[in-house]
């Protein structure tokens, strides 16, 4: 089995996640570099751990910048912490008039809780720049490679908490606008209405786009280990919850090698594991990829991985 069905034009968003250490990475900028060869692709790195720069040996920053030795490749950093501070930037108006028109909070409760974060703000705004590069349309496929299982989980259920989070507000604005009516006897929807509702839409843009199975794709990476595996269970689990589509994992670092007997005694080790993994998952397209003997760092040993990836497998 291959990854090769990422090619279908319908497919847009390809997510790898998975827990830490697994070839997260890896797989994603392979996976960009084969999809380059037919469709613009746009590599996105919401990990802040650099990687995808360490990766590609090519400093890759906040800004869309060419990947070098890949034509139609291109690759940006998204990052939570920096897409809040903007957010909470652009918005700090509506945000302290919200909270001065529907509390009885003073000034101070007012900074103090603006200073607090709002459940899945970062990872939603995080999300919203990669849902507006896919709404620009410059590309044709868009690969994300996450941090950690946590963080994918977080970046997975932002919407959700930002949704209860919008709902609360515009509760707190219904009183507010019941007030005035009754005292003017009419009201005018203003900025914070509006703000509101613009959340509201980035919600419902994010949701409808991680759950059309068409449109976008989670790819979990596992490796044949007794923690990796029960991390990956519970990541599908809340995948299916989501309605987010899985068809594809990647199993990585499976042995080989009958060499020597450290080889013979790894390989065997992971036999079970493999099984269990096989049987476990037998609903998903599972791609193996053997250890490599060396890291996996810069274009030539990223096209082999790529090659694994996308080709049938060899063993
Ligand atoms: N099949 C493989 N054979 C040998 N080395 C590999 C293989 N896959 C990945 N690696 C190496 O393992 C290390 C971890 O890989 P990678 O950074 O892709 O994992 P990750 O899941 O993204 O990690 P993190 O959770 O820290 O983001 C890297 O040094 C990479 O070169
Ligand atoms: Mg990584």
């Amino acid at each position: 089995m291959s990854l090769a069905g990422l090619g279908n034009n319908d497919l847009r968003l390809i997510i790898f996640g998975g827990k830490g250490g697994v070839g997260k990475t890896s797989c994603a900028i392979a996976a960009a570099l084969a999809l380059s060869e037919k469709h613009k692709t746009l590599l996105i790195s919401t990990d802040p751990a650099h990687s995808v720069s360490d990766g590609l040996e090519q400093e890759i920053g906040y800004k869309v910048v060419p990947v070098q030795g890949a034509p139609n490749l291109s690759a940006i950093e998204v990052y939570a912490d920096e897409a809040l501070s903007r957010f909470i930037k652009d918005h700090q108006q509506e945000l302290r008039k919200l909270l001065d028109t529907s509390t009885n909070l003073d000034n101070q409760d007012i900074e103090e809780m603006l200073s607090l974060s709002i459940p899945g703000i970062d990872e939603v705004m995080s999300f919203k720049t990669i849902i507006d590069f896919m709404e620009e349309g410059a590309y044709e496929k868009y690969v994300v490679d996450t941090a950690p299982t946590g963080h994918a989980l977080r970046l997975i259920s932002s919407p959700k908490l930002l949704d209860e989070w919008i709902k609360v507000a515009a509760r707190m604005r219904w009183k507010y606008r019941y007030m005035i009516t009754s005292f003017s006897g009419s009201y005018q929807q203003d900025e914070v209405d509006a703000f509101l509702l613009s959340l509201k839409k980035t919600v419902k843009r994010i949701e409808n786009t991680l759950r059309d199975p068409a449109k976008c794709e989670f790819i979990p990476v596992c490796i044949p280990e007794a923690m990796a595996i029960a991390e990956t269970t519970r990541l599908i689990e809340i995948l299916g919850k989501s309605d987010i589509v899985a068809r594809h994992m990647v199993v990585n670092n499976v042995m080989t090698s009958d060499g020597c007997d450290f080889c013979k005694q790894r390989k065997a080790g992971q036999l079970p594991y493999l099984e269990e993994i096989r049987d476990t998952f037998s609903a998903l397209n599972r791609v193996e990829i053997p250890l490599f003997p060396c890291e996996i760092r810069g274009l030539e040993s990223l096209k082999k991985l790529k090659k694994f990836l996308f080709e049938e497998q060899p063993f």
